[in-house]
């Protein structure tokens, strides 16, 4: 069975709205809400572990309550950096789960082909994680803000979540990183401590972190024109259509 772990107990700062950024309302459902729905469409994911604020626990739990079409849900309490809120959500992982996979509960635009994807990387593989390749050239600075390196851009992928992995390593990777005392930025760092092969799978620009007021601005935008049947295939549609229209007329 595949977990999926949420971490949502940060407080969004950056976002300036005095509240929980993930409980913003997204065109009519929270942001968080939206998250837990998209991994709930997947057929492969088959429990969900949101970490909130200690605070929330009680408002969140009510609130999924409401919510019809999710999958079976724990609520947990977080800590104070992301990755003590996922490693107290690892300590609710059902018994009968194999992959586990983690997702910022501040990415609702995520894609059911981009979860089911990760899964299935993550069982051949053993770890795999979303990313896009870099749009712009990346420096590498020293501590004097001089260029240290520039590293070939095709080598270079930003990185999202979920990121998945086999449990046993996931498990075996937040063991360590509490022995050492090691603080990562996502949980691939902490797996690559243990040198085990985790494979990058290519997702989408659209799956943004919503992080600052004008994300919020993306995120509807791009939530419209899905809407609007606007997306990939359809668009392509819409451009030849409009192109043997204007052949047409030209005639
Ligand atoms: N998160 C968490 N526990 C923390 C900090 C963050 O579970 N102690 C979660 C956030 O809720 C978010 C995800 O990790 O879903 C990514 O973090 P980020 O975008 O930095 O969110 P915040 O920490 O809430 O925002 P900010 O840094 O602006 O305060
Ligand atoms: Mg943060």
């Amino acid at each position: 069975m595949v977990t999926a772990v949420f971490p949502a107990a940060g407080r969004g700062r950056r976002m300036q709205a005095g509240m929980n950024k993930v409980l913003l309302d997204l065109m009519g459902a929270p942001i968080l809400v939206r998250t837990l729905l998209q991994f709930s469409h997947s057929r492969q994911i088959g429990y969900l572990i949101v970490s909130v604020a200690e605070d929330e626990v009680p408002f969140i739990r009510q609130m999924l309550r409401h919510v019809s079409g999710l999958k079976p849900v724990a609520v947990v309490a977080g800590g104070s950096e992301r990755q003590y809120s996922i490693a107290n959500g690892l300590r609710r992982l059902p018994e009968e789960t194999d992959i586990v996979l983690v997702h910022d509960a501040a990415r609702p635009l995520i894609s059911v082909s981009t979860i089911d994807a990760v899964i299935d990387a993550a069982r051949a593989v053993g770890g795999a994680i979303a990313a896009v390749p870099a749009k712009s050239t990346m420096k590498i600075v020293n501590g004097e803000r001089f260029v240290a390196e520039t590293p070939p851009r095709e080598m270079v992928w930003e990185v999202q979540t979920p990121q998945g992995f086999r449990k046993d390593i996931l498990l075996s990777a937040y063991e360590k990183a509490e022995q050492d005392g090691y603080l990562g930025t996502d949980d691939s760092c902490l797996v690559e401590r243990l040198h085990v092969p985790i494979q990058v799978v290519e997702s989408s620009y659209r799956n943004i972190k919503i992080t600052t007021p004008e994300d919020i601005l993306i995120a509807e935008a791009l939530l419209r024109e899905e809407a609007n049947g606007m997306s990939g295939l359809v668009r392509k549609a819409a451009r030849h259509a409009k192109k043997g229209l204007k052949e047409q007329l030209m005639r």
